[in-house]
């Protein structure tokens, strides 16, 4: 069985976001469909479909849900306006926001302890690199580090040339590429370690990165990986748009099929820092047969 993508559900999404749009001023149904639309019009990346269109239902529901709770109230002319604690809710929220926004570093700063202290000949390729957050670090550490990126986002198609102008200027072991992980077949059983921040989430295909990256592996070697965490923290920590993460048993489900073991997921607030091993009696005329 192949499952792959879950995140907060269209509900938990709407009941946080009335709130905050009702929270600039008050707006009927329709005004806050249309608001939703064009906050989220930027994230089309993010969406296979385009921009995030939020059903005439839905909304209805979740209106409703909120009123129920006395988190909004009918205004005049069919426009809804946020209660008083509605307004608590929603600042309830932006604190656990607040509180969570050095979760990554933290969630990083547990990658590379896990990671232990740097072998003279241990390479790392960290893939899906942006513009080399994790890489910088782990070179600083005394890993030798190839790191990867597809560009295949508008936010990330120069991320590569940044990186590269980074490492020019802090010295170091780190060397970019600009590479989609699926096609370093060259590169096959070549690295000690694979990493990844906040990649996989937004990767196309999921099964075929990781099976790549398992391919990368030396036998032995070890992928350490930061993503999200599913759930209504993270997504409200992350922004408007839905993003594709993976949830903790689907974590442990796609890293065995892909020929992983060992899998062990650590939780930092909205991260998960997730480790997984290749086999060290693997061989790579083993299978890496079809789906
Ligand atoms: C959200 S960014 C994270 C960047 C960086 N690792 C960080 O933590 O700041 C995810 C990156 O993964 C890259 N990416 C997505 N699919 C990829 C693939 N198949 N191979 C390599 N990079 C990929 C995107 O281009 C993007 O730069």
């Amino acid at each position: 069985m192949r499952r792959v993508r879950s995140g907060p559900s269209i509900a938990e999404f709407l009941h946080y976001y009335v709130l905050v749009l009702l929270d600039n001023k008050q707006q009927t149904k329709r005004e806050l469909i249309q608001s939703i639309k064009e906050e989220s019009a930027d994230n089309r990346s993010y969406r296979r479909n385009g921009v995030l269109w939020v059903a005439s239902e839905e909304m209805d529901k979740a209106l409703r849900g909120l009123e129920r709770a006395g988190l909004i109230e009918a205004a005049r002319d069919g426009k809804w306006r946020i209660s008083a604690a509605g307004r608590r809710m929603r600042a309830k929220h932006e604190k656990e926001r607040e509180e969570e926004t050095d979760a990554k570093e933290r969630a990083a700063a547990v990658l590379v302890e896990l990671m232990g202290p740097a072998r003279s000949d241990d390479r790392v390729l960290d893939v899906g690199t942006g513009e080399g957050f994790l890489a910088f670090k782990l070179a600083e550490q005394g890993f030798s580090v190839l790191g990867i990126d597809s560009g295949a986002h508008d936010y990330s198609k120069d991320s590569i040339e940044k990186a590269k102008e980074r490492a020019r200027t802090r010295g170091g072991r780190a060397e970019f590429q600009k590479a989609d992980v699926t096609q370093l077949t060259e590169l096959q059983s070549t690295f000690d370690y694979v990493v990844s921040s906040q990649a996989v989430h937004c990767m196309n295909d999921q099964w075929a990165c990781l099976r790549a990256i398992h391919r990368l592996l030396k036998p032995g070697g070890r992928f350490l990986c930061v993503d999200f965490a599913v759930g209504l923290k993270g997504f409200l920590a992350h922004g408007f748009h839905d993003f594709l993460a993976i949830s903790r048993e689907e974590w442990e489900e796609l890293l065995r099929q892909c020929g992983f073991q060992g899998v062990q997921i650590y939780e930092i607030d909205d991260y998960m820092v997730v480790e997984a091993r290749k086999a060290p009696e693997f061989r790579d005329e083993q299978l890496y047969g079809s789906r």
